[in-house]
């Protein structure tokens, strides 16, 4: 008995050690934490229990026998965040690289079960060189296990991916598939084929960091949702994530202790400006209509004519989309429609109630979005937010034209609540394009087409370019006071707290992908 106590303390401080000291000095030079390091920093204090710390690779290939490390260069286990149950592994770039073996893919596959069966998050921290390269199909093989499981775990678990280091290769469609990916800043990068590949076969000369930096995948391909400074801000990052999130998808977010009071916000009064031309700040209304400081920007710098977002209101978790007039005055494009459409399916996967704001001028023009398939992102958006049963409320602040009113969650595509503010102009096109196409000939003929121009831009608008007819037939259940807003909220998400939906029985949708 003590022989073996021996052994195993032994191993234990083995296995702590990692790849060696040099390894892990090499490690704290580039900035970066241990793998260690990064899962004591994100659980509960004493909360970590470890799984598989004395699992070694089976690999006697290129000498591979005489070189084991104990953990096989990934940690793994359960612990809580805020005392919520979590599974996560941390892949120890100090053993191999962080390289995926068979075994190192066993002991992820092994956690990932585990929380499917509890109805658990799954975190994962990436740092790896890719397949164990002395491991050939054993190591690929792996990888396709993980995804497999990514993918059946998908909308039953909330999966997230923390890029803390290389990510490169096949290993980048794990995180692909998971629901949110958030990367280090200088220290993590993330590419199918690296800078020497590329030059090899496309003559272009490019860095890792302006191929698959943080900066590129944060603003031009949008693969990650959150960019951190370092290791320290990227946990806590995933922590304030995961406390907007259900357990699972049979469960419900937590909700904060909240008691109605004054909830007047005088501010919102004056946010939209006279002029119907003129840009203002969406991210002012979020803020006067939220419990403060809750709102976490999701996809802040991609496709930013489009707000995403989790926020409180009331307690409740509620995801927020939100067009923003200040960015191409608030079009829906390409990339915000699919920015938009994502984080729909996210919150209706996991029962987050999902509130819209809407100022909106129509879909982009031009042959850079037809050619890149506008019509089928743009239905992206139309079938998630069509397609989502949770809580789904609107508030019209001011523009919704065309079909981009149809799309952003209006009554007949299933919003529960829809408001408008008296600002709000609801028509299928702007006055002057309108008064264009229908008065064309009455304006050839007037004496002055200009003033005849005007006399009739001015009449459209007052007839259309209102909240009053749509608020006749029922597509609008009120307009309301922009100060009244975050009552009518709070009131509207706890009426609709119990809401079901009976789905036709199918195996699944076919959204336009
Ligand atoms: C085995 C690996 C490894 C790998 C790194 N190492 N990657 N061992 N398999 N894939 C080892 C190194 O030999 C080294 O061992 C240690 O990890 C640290 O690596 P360094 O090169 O010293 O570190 P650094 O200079 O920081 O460079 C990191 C790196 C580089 C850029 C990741 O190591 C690298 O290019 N690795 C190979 C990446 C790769 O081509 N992977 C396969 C991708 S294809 P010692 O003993 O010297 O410390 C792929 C397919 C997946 O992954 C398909 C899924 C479907």
């Amino acid at each position: 008995m003590s022989k073996n106590l021996d052994k195993l303390k032994d191993k234990i401080a083995e296995a702590h050690k990692g790849g060696g000291e040099k390894r892990i000095a090499k490690q704290h030079e580039k900035k970066k934490l241990t793998a260690r390091e990064r899962v004591e920093y994100l659980l509960d204090e004493n909360s970590f229990e470890e799984i598989g710390i004395l699992v070694t690779h089976r690999t006697t290939d290129f000498g591979m026998d005489k070189q084991k490390f104990y953990g096989d260069g990934v940690v793994t286990g359960y612990g809580t965040i805020h005392g919520r149950l979590v599974y996560v592994f941390a892949q120890d770039f100090t053993v191999f690289g962080g390289s995926l073996s068979e075994t190192h893919a066993e002991k992820i596959c092994k956690i990932m079960d585990m929380a499917v069966k509890v109805g658990a998050p799954v975190i994962g921290l990436n740092d790896s060189g890719g397949a164990r390269i002395q491991e050939g199909v054993k190591s690929l093989g792996g990888y396709a296990d993980i995804f497999h499981r990514n993918v059946k775990a998908s909308g039953v678990i909330p999966q997230i991916s923390a890029i803390m280091g290389p990510c490169a290769g096949g290993a980048v469609y794990s995180p692909a598939m998971t629901d949110f990916t958030l990367m280090v800043e200088d220290t993590s990068y993330m590419f199918v084929t690296g800078p020497n590949v590329v030059k090899t076969v496309t003559n272009e000369e490019v860095t890792s960091e302006e191929l698959g930096g943080a900066s590129t995948h944060s603003t031009k391909s949008g693969v990650t949702h959150l960019t951190c400074a370092n290791d320290i801000v990227c946990l806590e990052d995933i922590k304030r994530l995961i406390s907007y999130m259900p357990q699972n998808n049979k469960s419900a977010p937590g909700k904060l202790p909240f008691e109605l009071g004054d909830e007047h916000r005088e501010m919102l009064e004056n946010i939209v400006p006279d002029s119907s031309n003129k840009p203002y700040d969406m991210h002012e209304v979020i803020k006067g209509i939220i419990d403060d400081e809750s709102f976490f920007e999701i996809h802040k710098n991609y496709a930013d004519n489009i707000i995403v977002g989790f926020s409180r209101i009331g307690g409740r978790s509620v995801g927020i989309i939100a067009n923003q007039p200040m960015s191409l005055a608030g079009v829906l494009d390409v990339d915000s429609s699919k920015k938009a459409a994502r984080f729909t399916r996210f919150c209706d996967c996991f029962n987050i109630p999902l509130l819209v704001l809407v100022d909106v001028p129509g879909f982009l023009p031009g042959t850079d979005q037809e050619w890149n398939g506008i019509i089928l992102h743009g239905a992206k958006l139309l079938y998630a937010l069509s397609e989502a049963t949770v809580p789904k409320v609107t508030v019209i602040t001011r523009k919704a034209y065309g079909g981009a009113y149809d799309v952003m969650n209006s009554k007949h595509i299933g919003a529960d609540f829809n408001f408008a503010w008296p600002t709000a102009e609801i028509a299928v096109m702007g006055a002057k394009g309108a008064s264009e196409i229908i008065f064309r000939k009455e304006i050839a003929e007037s004496d002055n087409p200009e003033e005849k121009l005007a006399e009739k831009e001015a009449e459209y608008a007052e007839k259309f370019a209102t909240p009053f007819e749509a608020a006749q037939r029922g597509f609008i259940d009120e307009v309301i006071m922009p100060k009244d807003t975050r009552r009518k909220l709070i009131k509207a998400f706890s009426a609709l707290e119990n809401k079901q939906v009976l789905r036709p029985n199918r195996k699944h949708g076919n959204i336009p992908l």
